[in-house]
């Protein structure tokens, strides 16, 4: 079989210099990554360390090794300026003449690690506002999604795929376990609109905003017409769980909750990266009131509730919002 278009290829036919240098960078520490999770027994790359992270969770050996590998990766891309992760407290500057900075999840799913469930790295790119030749300071990261000029994710699955874009549709690159290339499966894949599938950690129900709980009762309540009730699948890492959505449709949601207002889920390197390529594949992120792209960052580890994939399911959503908050 005649294989795709590879990924550098497509990037200097598709995007800038700097941005196919940076995320072909990205691309691989994603490949190392790839093999580091195939052969996590091998390489002594399960269970955890001894410390906590900045969100106050055990820190696991493989997002250690992940960020470490990202990290550097970034900085030898030469246009990295700098660098959050959600395994550092604070942003890193690696290269002061830098354009760009990076807000990156290295590895996402982490409770999947042991069990060999899939995992995966997602990552947002924006242009850095601080002058050119300094450090990178706080306002580089505290932007508005919709002025991300690149985003996307990593999936470690049952095979490895990259999904991302520059601002001109979502495409979907495979790793050759042969070669270690990526190449091209889907460009300009579009969110299907006829989703069967709800997502959700549903043993938090109880905890749920009152919008969810509704949500969910329309979610399992007979209809025809649309299909109902409508399955619920949950891998437990939002990459897996949103590649489902982007190739067979429906929602994805982790919403506000009782003590936990704004969700679980960041909202610089999980819930942004996600709503742009979202939206970039004709879907749609909200996190219950507002557009993702919309929110105006305040923390750099704030979270944010989400709801987020094809519009119909997510607009449904926003319906009994609007009623609750009409109330
Ligand atoms: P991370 O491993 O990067 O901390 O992210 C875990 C996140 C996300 O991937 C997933 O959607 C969610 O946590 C699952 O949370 P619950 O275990 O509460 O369902
Ligand atoms: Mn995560
Ligand atoms: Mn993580």
């Amino acid at each position: 079989m005649q294989k795709g278009k590879d990924l550098a290829g497509f990037l200097q036919e598709t995007t800038t210099a700097d941005i196919t240098r940076l995320l072909l960078s990205i691309a691989d520490g994603t490949r190392t990554l790839s093999h580091a999770v195939r052969n996590l027994g091998v390489l002594n790359l399960g269970g955890s360390m001894d410390v906590t992270n900045i969100q106050g969770e055990t820190v696991q050996k493989l997002d250690d090794f992940s960020n470490n590998v990202l990290m550097e990766l970034c900085k030898a891309s030469g246009v990295c300026a700098g660098y959050l992760s959600e395994e550092n407290e604070d942003i890193v500057t690696l290269d002061p003449n830098g354009g760009y900075v990076v807000a990156i999840d290295p590895l996402d799913g982490s409770a999947n690690i042991d069990i060999a469930a899939p995992v995966g790295t997602i990552f947002s790119i924006h242009e850095r506002l601080s002058p050119v030749g300094g450090p990178v300071n706080h306002g580089d990261f505290l932007q508005h999604g919709h002025r991300v000029v690149a985003a996307g994710y990593a999936l470690y699955g049952s095979s490895t795929i990259l999904v991302f874009s520059t601002g001109a549709g979502t495409h979907m690159f495979s790793l050759d376990a042969d070669d270690n290339h990526y190449y091209k499966s889907h460009t300009d894949v579009m969110i299907p609109g006829n989703g069967k599938i709800y997502s959700l950690n549903q043993g938090n129900l109880s905890k749920f905003e009152p919008v969810a709980q509704q949500f969910i009762e329309w979610c399992v309540s007979h209809d025809k017409e649309t299909s109902r009730p409508y399955s619920l699948r949950y891998i437990g890492s939002m990459v897996g769980d949103m590649h489902r959505t982007f190739i067979k449709g429906g929602v994805f949601l982790y919403p506000a909750a009782k003590g936990e207002k704004r969700g679980k889920l960041r909202l610089l390197y999980e819930c942004i990266p996600m709503a742009y390529i979202t939206e970039q594949a004709g879907g749609k992120a909200i996190n219950g009131a507002e557009r993702i792209l919309d929110i105006q960052p305040t923390e750099l580890h704030e979270r944010c509730a989400i709801i987020i994939g094809c519009k119909d399911m997510v607009g449904k959503y926003e319906e009994f919002a609007q009623a609750v908050a009409a109330v």
